[in-house]
């Protein structure tokens, strides 16, 4: 049987603290990666692994985000009446068709986990895909994609996987490995955020989730975790205790840390030089600062 993923949540309740002040007024997922907010990179992946109904988590302050998604009928005049096509194009591909798209609130931040499970109610009885837009992944085939195809033949729970260095390990969610099958691995635990010397491994997991229903159960019981939080981690390793598959998936492509200041320079950097129009005049420019840089010093 093929198992099919129609269903994708965007958890955007965050209160995005390390992009203060900026983020005081614009939500951290409209800001702009070249000339697309991150949440657009998120949508177009999601498009191209088949999801057909996004739900997207906000808080208070969100509302740009929804107006994001909306027609902006005088906008399409002025460029239609200009004839600017290829802008009118860009545009379209913004909109959502109608009942495509939910908002839940999550009234307060507690967590990632949390914030899935206040999606419930649309969720039904049905596997669905998480995606953070904090993580913006390049790759030719869409970071969802893979995992979609790879999930159809595994089902059970799918948490997207890369290898970081070891000092770099308890800022992420760490899987503890039962079996390694090269692109796929088989879980026999989850750390979120281990001391760097406790943790089982160094494969962390990145904001590409597929789950099942079961893990939205698990949340209804789960007390707060690390940090204070909902933990997402947590209702997902309560799945492998209760003998429920869950897989960590190694996916091609380079995923940039959006979420940060420094991943968020790198990723503007190299989806700027992977721009036709803009890697000339951009790359001359990276090359001279740098020059400048090595003389300064
Ligand atoms: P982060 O851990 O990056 O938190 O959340 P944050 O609030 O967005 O940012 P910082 O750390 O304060 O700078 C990871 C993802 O989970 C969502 C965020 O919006 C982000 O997409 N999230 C987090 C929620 O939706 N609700 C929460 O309570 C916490």
């Amino acid at each position: 049987m093929k198992r099919r993923v129609t269903k994708a949540i965007f958890p955007v309740a965050g209160l995005g603290t390390r992009f203060l002040p900026a983020t005081k007024s614009v939500p951290k997922e409209i800001m702009t990666l070249v000339d697309r907010p991150l949440i657009q990179y998120a949508i177009d992946e999601a498009r191209a692994a088949g999801i057909k109904e996004f739900i997207f988590v906000t808080s208070r302050g969100k509302g740009a985000l929804e107006d994001y998604f909306d027609t902006a009928p005088e906008l399409e005049n002025a460029l239609r009446k200009k004839g600017k096509s290829a802008l009118l194009k860009e545009l379209k591909n913004t909109n959502m068709e109608s009942g495509a798209i939910a908002y839940i609130r999550q009234h307060r931040a507690l967590g990632l986990g949390h914030a899935v499970w206040c999606a419930r109610r649309l969720i039904a009885n049905e596997p669905f895909a998480v995606i953070l837009t904090d993580d913006v992944i390049a790759a030719e085939t869409s970071c969802l994609q893979q995992m979609t195809e790879a999930y159809a033949e595994t089902g059970g729970c799918m948490v997207a996987a890369m290898e970081v260095p070891q000092d770099k390990v308890s800022s992420y969610g760490v899987l503890d490995i039962k079996d390694d099958m090269g692109a796929m691995v088989s879980v026999a635990g989850m750390v979120e955020k281990p001391d760097k010397d406790k943790a089982p491994s160094n494969l962390a997991v990145i904001g590409r989730y597929i789950l099942t229903p079961h893990v939205l159960q698990n949340l209804s019981r789960i007390k707060q975790g690390s940090g204070g939080e909902i933990q997402l981690t947590d209702a997902i390793a309560e799945e492998i205790k209760c003998g429920r598959d869950v897989f960590g998936f190694r996916f091609r492509g380079q995923r940039f840390d959006c979420g940060s200041k420094a991943g968020f320079l790198q990723a503007t950097v190299a989806f700027g030089l992977a721009r036709d129009d803009l890697r000339d005049e951009f790359s001359t420019y990276l090359t001279e600062m740098v020059a400048l840089q090595k003389a300064a010093q």
